[in-house]
This record gives C-alpha cells, structure tokens and sequence, in this order.
C-alpha cells in the first residue's frame, strides 16, 4: 500500500540518533538543529528518557482513563513546580492540535459562547477548531469553516477590544512566539492589553506553548516574558521528547466536571514516564539556564554575519532572516554539511529549534558551514 503522498520529503533517512545527532543508514553524522520539529527536548536517546521507557513499558504500558494512575499525579506536580504555574489543574491528551481543541472547547463551554480571536501567521494545529484558529486558508477544509473565527493582525489591539466587547468571544488564543507562522512576537503591551480584555469580557486567553514551551524560549513558558495570566496553557512537543504526549495548563478558577473533556490514549503510563524523564532531565542539567547561555551565544555570533538581515525569536526557539529565499540554502545544508534546520511561512526565514542541550562547538560548526555557503552564494 502507498502511503498518501502529503509529505514533501528530504532524502535523508535517519536510522539511530544520540544527543544532538542523527545518524543515517550509512552511519553519517546530521547536526540537528531542528530537533525533529522542535520535539527533541532532552536530546536524542538520553539515558533517563530510555531507561525510563523502557522500564515502564516493561511493566505497565498503558491502562485507560478510568483507573488511578499515579504517574499522572507525578507528572502534573512536577510541571507545577518546574513551570511555576501554581494551582493549575492538567488535562493529558497527545498531540498539540489535541491540545488546542480541547483549550477551545473548556474555553466555549465555561464562557457559553462560541467565536474565537487568533492571529494573523498563527498555527495551532489540524484539528476542527484549532485548524479553523489558524491562518492557512489551504489546510482548512470546508467541514472546518463553520467554525466562526477572527484573524486579526498582532499588535491591534483595538481591534481585539471591539471583539472582544461584541460579547460573543469565548477565547483569544496566541502563540507568544510564532513557530510555523516565522517567530514573529507582538509588544508586551500588547500581550498585557489583550489579557486585561480578556479578563474584563468573560474571554479565555489562551497561551499556545506547543512549540514555545517546556524551556524553548529561556523560560519555562513563553508568556512568562511578560505579566499575563492565561486561562489555559497548551503543550505538547518538547514535553515527551518524541513520545507523543500532550497536555493543557487550567486555570485555578475554572472547575472541572466529570465527562467534559476525555481521552482513551492521553495520558497513559507509557507518556507520562517520558514526561517524567523531560522533566526531572530539564531541572537535573539546568537546562533552562543552557537555553540562555546558548541563545545570546548563538545571537552574538549571528549579529557578525552581514547577509542577516534580521534575528527573530528567543531562546533555542530562533529565526535567521535573508533578503532571498532559503529553500536551496536549506538542501546544502542538509546535503553538504549534514545539517538539518527548519523552514518557515516566511520563505526567507531559517528556523534553529535544536535540543535544548546544544552545546557551543554545535553553534560553531553551523555558523562555519553557514558562512562557506553565503560566500559561495555571492562569488
Ligand atoms: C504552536 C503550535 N501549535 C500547535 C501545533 C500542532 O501540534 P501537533 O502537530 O502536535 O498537532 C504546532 C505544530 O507545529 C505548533 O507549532
């Protein structure tokens, strides 16, 4: 059987992969600063992350919802206290999109109403409502447009006033850094503004960290750059490491109710003991403090090379923009200098998203290949 042919693939086929390399089927060495789409957290096979797996499948891979599972417990206390997001409640699923749609469907259900505001450039995923929040005409499908949805600009913030004060918004949902979209970010103001909106119209404000979470950004969550209070977190990749798992962040306030939101596969043990392994692994090797010491060296670097047009983004969560597209520049580097980086919407613009334990010597050996290729551009 064919596999359905969505997937514009690189011919690259990665056998095995440790830290921040992959390797392919002839044992060839691949950087990986894209971490596999910014999943890869801890690094590739790191020993707590398999052991802990590894154990657990062995012993209880998975039971349904519907009996005490204290990994769960453990997970969530463990978020609490590395995220600081204190007294908020945890809903497990197992994919971004996963979480989005359930994010929108607390924030429809508690608030009775039903229109959504999200953002121009933003993605949250492939999910009825979540696809419908996101600003990509080409992968909404016409089962998804009933969904009512504003896409507003970043930064307007009267727009966001009037519709919020329409009454009949239940939820604004941002990306505090844009991943897929090209990591562009609004003003604090404008974050700050659109929370007190939100709070004095009875609209959830949803912070998406799928991608800009679990230390990406240099704190634990993007939005923690800034004085807001989201009803909900949304979470998802660098959270399990590859193993797929995802989850949102509830607000104290909001009170649950037996059946309203479900899953048979979130949370199960086999996800929960990867969470686990991320999360005693982040605090373990401090690897939030790793993120900044290696973002400014990254930057400090990237500022001494001329063809840079602009720096976008924060953390391990990057962008380097050109004044030319970076399609072939990207094939090079994959093809001649074994490694991988991330494209964006914004055709212009390369996306470093590597594990968050990237090292300087990894930093060096892109910026030198880097170089070697934007000369061999202008010769
Ligand atoms: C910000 C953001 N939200 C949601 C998603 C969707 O996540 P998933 O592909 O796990 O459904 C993504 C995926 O790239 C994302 O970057």
């Amino acid at each position: 059987m064919p596999l359905f042919d969505v997937y514009p693939l690189y011919n690259v086929t990665p056998v095995s992969a440790k830290g921040i390399h992959v390797y392919d089927e002839n044992n060839t060495e691949y950087l990986d600063l894209y971490g596999g789409h910014a999943v890869i957290s801890i690094g590739h096979a790191h020993p707590n992350y398999v052991d802990a797996v590894t154990n657990q499948v062995s012993t209880l891979g998975f039971y349904s919802n519907a009996i005490q599972n204290p990994l769960q417990v453990e997970l969530a206390d463990k978020l609490e206290t590395l995220s600081g997001c204190k007294d908020y409640n945890l809903f497990l699923c197992n994919s971004g999109a996963e979480a989005n749609e359930n994010a929108l469907k607390l924030a429809s259900f508690k608030t009775g109403k039903s229109r959504v505001v999200a953002f121009k450039n933003g993605f949250h995923g492939r999910t009825s409502a979540a696809v419908a929040a996101t600003d990509n005409p080409n992968i909404i499908a016409p089962i998804n447009a009933q969904q009512e949805v504003t896409i507003l600009e970043l930064n307007d913030i009267e727009g966001v006033k009037t519709e919020l004060e329409k009454g009949d918004v239940c939820a604004v949902i941002v990306e505090f850094i844009q991943g897929v979209g090209g990591l562009d970010q609004a003003t604090a103001e404008f974050y700050e503004q659109v929370d007190a909106l939100c709070k004095a119209n009875n609209t959830y404000f949803i912070a998406d960290e799928v991608q800009s979470g679990y230390g990406r950004s240099g704190k634990f969550f993007a939005f923690q750059h800034y004085n807001v209070t989201p009803e909900v977190i949304s979470v998802a990749k660098g959270m399990g490491n590859g193993f797929p798992i995802g989850g949102i962040l509830i607000h104290p306030s909001i009170e649950a109710k037996y059946g309203m939101l479900g899953t048979t596969f979130g949370g199960n043990h086999l996800a929960c003991a990867a969470g686990l392994a991320v999360l005693n692994t982040i605090e373990e090797e401090q690897l939030i403090d790793n993120v900044n010491a290696m973002s400014e060296y990254f930057i400090s670097v990237a500022k001494t090379i001329p063809q840079i047009k602009n720096i976008k983004g924060r953390g391990l969560m990057l962008g380097l923009e050109f004044d030319f597209e970076v399609g072939d520049l990207r094939k090079k580097l994959i093809y001649d200098h074994h490694i991988f980086t991330g494209g964006a919407s914004n055709k212009k613009l390369l996306r470093i998203l590597p594990p968050l334990t990237i090292k300087k010597e990894h930093i060096d050996q892109f910026f030198k290949a880097l170089k070697k290729e934007l000369e061999a551009v202008e010769v």
